[in-house]
């Protein structure tokens, strides 16, 4: 079984394309997107964890489909937030001027959202910008990161944290080639990071997803066996939330803002605490807080926002920061301090009942009473 969803961003359409074993077609889904025509050179850009067996079968796919008429080269990045900087990029271009790569040329991302991001962010810049395809390995990655289009990477702040994607890009790939199968060798913490994503997509429009996430009635058990057709409808769900908020706002200017529900606080958390937390189990927190900002606001019981911080805990998530955290420092971490917040701050608000508000110059106590509600400190 394999779903096909479109992403489209103004003019433009890609497939997304999810599977179980299926990076052994890739390369005819992208020739497929791309008009039937191979491209002339592809740079495979790869985690360096799964550079020897999903980027490996992605690359048999062209040598398979070509017949060796496609030049690959590769290049493959360690995957953390500190990596995904200037000096990552450079190394990726480094890769594709001596890979000679034209302007029919191809970078192929295989990784979680690290790689998709920092990769699109590449072929977003190379040449003024060429072809990119994301074949997303982690959750997160197929449901969230390598949809939408927007490609990034972190700058230094001057506070010595990590802004996250503060350099960045729109520029959607080619197609989104998502494999089933390059879940099974996720660790059990990463694999739950991406439920972070989808209990988001649940929250803000399609209530059928929260059945579908492992572990729903209980406890996530990290031994649980990833039923292969089940993770296919649950991607294929929670990334059709994704593409449609996309597809009616593909830059942002208002709609889009709903999928930043929690990302406010969970920014805040991964400047400050950049590899302890991974990007979903940030987000986790920041859905917590989110909703005790809601609830404070009164667009929600405050039973409500429990019932939210139970079933993310019931999901395996901490729901509290394991680490004193201050108020303050992690207001600064997220780029705001008590002058630039003077009407700035956009807060997204779940409600009561599914869905969410978007509260432009929010009041600042809001951020901090949901920051309180994950155990930071004044
Ligand atoms: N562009 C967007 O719209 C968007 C949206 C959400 C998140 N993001 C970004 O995505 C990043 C987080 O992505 P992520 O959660 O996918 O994490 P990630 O890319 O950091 O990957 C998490 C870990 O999983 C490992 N890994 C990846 N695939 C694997 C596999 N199949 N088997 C075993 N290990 C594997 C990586 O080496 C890494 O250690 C953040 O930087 C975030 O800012 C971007």
């Amino acid at each position: 079984m394999t779903r096909e969803l479109v992403q489209r961003m103004g003019s433009e359409s890609a497939p997304v394309i999810i599977g179980s074993g299926i990076l052994a077609s890739v390369a005819g889904h992208v020739r497929r997107a791309n008009g039937g025509k191979n491209p002339s050179k592809i740079l495979i850009v790869a985690d360096e964890s799964i550079a020897a067996t999903w980027a490996s079968d992605v690359e048999k796919s062209w040598r398979n489909d070509s017949h060796g008429a496609v030049e690959i080269s590769h290049v493959s990045i360690c995957a953390t937030e500190s990596n995904k900087c200037a000096q990552t990029w450079s190394k990726v271009m480094d890769a594709a001027v001596r890979a000679n790569l034209d302007r029919q040329g191809l970078i192929v991302a295989v990784g979680g959202g690290i790689v998709t991001d920092i990769a699109g962010f590449c072929a977003a810049t190379y040449l003024r910008g060429i072809a990119w395809v994301a074949v997303p390995t982690t959750l997160l990655g197929m449901v969230d990161a390598a949809l939408g289009g927007k490609t990034g990477m972190n700058l230094p702040l001057a506070n010595g944290g990590i802004g996250k994607n503060l350099a960045g890009a729109f520029w959607p790939p080619l197609a989104v080639i998502c494999d089933t199968l390059a879940l099974t060798s996720l660790p059990p913490r990463i694999f739950r990071a991406g439920l972070a994503e989808c209990f988001k997509h649940s929250m803000l429009v399609d209530r059928s997803i929260e059945p579908l996430l492992p572990g729903a009635s209980g406890s996530y058990q990290s031994s649980e066996p990833v039923d292969q057709w089940k993770m296919i409808d649950l991607i294929a769900r929670s990334a059709a939330v994704k593409l449609d908020i996309v597809a009616a706002d593909p830059r942002e200017a208002n709609q889009r803002m709903l999928l930043n529900l929690g990302h406010t606080f969970a920014h805040a958390i991964e400047s400050q605490f950049s590899d302890e937390f991974f990007h979903g189990e940030a987000v986790a927190l920041g859905l917590v807080a989110a909703a005790s900002a809601s609830a404070a606001s009164g667009a929600m019981a405050p039973a409500d926002a429990s019932a939210i911080r139970d079933r993310l805990a019931a999901l395996g998530f901490a729901v509290v920061l394991p680490q004193q955290a201050n108020v303050g420092n992690l207001e600064k971490s997220a780029g705001f301090d008590k002058k630039r917040l003077a009407g700035r701050l956009t807060l997204i608000l779940p409600k009561a009942g599914g869905g969410a508000d978007i509260v432009r110059q929010a009041d600042p106590e809001l951020l901090r009473i949901g920051l309180r509600a994950i155990g930071a400190v004044d």
